[in-house]
């Protein structure tokens, strides 16, 4: 199948990421948020980031403009209505999303392909929530997106050899490398990542390094560019604690559980980079 035409769900932090990236590649692409500040800071967001790319020399300035023009912002669920593919990143939350994608399933054509950007919630469950199982599909991206290469594209039992097809090809338009992953919560990333960031806060509770040397380990000793706690600062504490969460209850197992102090420090309002203070402080 062709895609002409993508909608993007939500203009967050991963909504415009994909965007930015999807534009960048010639799709007229809407996106869509629930206010028009949110709206506003999503689109400040692409523009920010297309601005870097230019400065970096990724970008020319006319493929920045192009990517601007087939950019349109809206508010409004109906806008999506002429889009082949559909792309769902808003936040991760399942009552949210179930209630998206009945809505957008009466908006959208028979023939548009779905899909959901969540990290750790069942891809089954959300396709349940409309009549297209068999065009339902999970597509990861990471953070920051236009930088990542990487996009897990998520099979569900219900989803068909041409949809996974299309997606695969649409990925590789895009510039990054997919891989393809089995609809089980975390799908191959966080099933191996989460563990591991949330042992970097156990090791940090139980005074096992500093966090500055816990973070120099991974990074010099595995060569990894940013050590946990500054990856856990990047990603959010509260997004990592929701995605935690979601992963436990699924799996039941306690490398999946957070630990107290994340949970303290959500509570705390440190989520990271997003408010300023994480594991460290951070200007504005
Ligand atoms: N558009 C296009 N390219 C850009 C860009 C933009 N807006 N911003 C930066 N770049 C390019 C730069 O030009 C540079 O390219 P070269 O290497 O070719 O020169 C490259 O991206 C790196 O940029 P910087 O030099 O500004 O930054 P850095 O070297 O300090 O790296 C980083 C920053 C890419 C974030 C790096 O620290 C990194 O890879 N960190 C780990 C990120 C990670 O693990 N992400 C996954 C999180 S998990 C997730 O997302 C899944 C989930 O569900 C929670």
């Amino acid at each position: 199948m062709k895609v002409n035409k993508v909608g993007v769900l939500g203009a967050g932090l991963m909504g415009s990421g994909i965007a930015e990236v999807c534009a960048k590649s010639g799709y007229e692409t809407v996106v869509r948020e629930v206010s028009g500040e949110l709206l506003e800071k999503g689109i400040g967001r692409i523009a920010a980031s297309l601005a870097k790319a230019v400065e970096r020399g990724k970008l020319s300035g006319a493929a920045s403009e192009a990517a601007r023009a087939l950019l349109k912002a809206t508010t409004r669920v109906q806008d999506l209505a002429g889009c082949d593919l559909v792309i769902e990143a808003v936040v991760e939350n399942l009552g949210a999303k179930k209630a998206l994608f009945a809505e957008l399933d009466a908006v959208c054509a028979d023939s548009a392909i779905f899909c959901s950007n969540t990290s750790s919630l069942t891809i089954t469950e959300l396709a349940a929530a409309t009549r297209r199982p068999d065009r339902f599909a999970g597509l990861h991206f990471f953070n920051p997106v236009p930088v990542m290469k990487l996009v897990e594209v998520v099979r569900t039992i219900a989803t068909s050899d041409e949809t996974i097809e299309t997606l695969l090809d649409f990925a590789r338009s895009l510039g990054k490398e997919p891989v393809l992953a089995k609809d089980n919560s975390g799908f191959i990333v966080n099933r191996l990542l989460v563990p591991y960031l949330l042992d970097a806060v156990r090791a940090l509770e139980e005074g096992v390094g500093s966090r500055e040397d816990i973070d120099r380990g991974m990074e010099l000793g595995c060569g990894h560019p940013m050590g946990p706690l500054k990856l856990l600062d990047f990603v959010g504490l509260d997004t990592t604690y929701a995605i935690a969460e979601i992963m436990f209850a699924e799996y039941r197992e306690k490398r999946f559980a957070p630990p107290p102090l994340l949970k303290r420090m959500v509570l705390a309002g440190r989520y990271g980079r997003k408010s300023g203070r994480g594991f460290y402080e951070y200007g504005s």
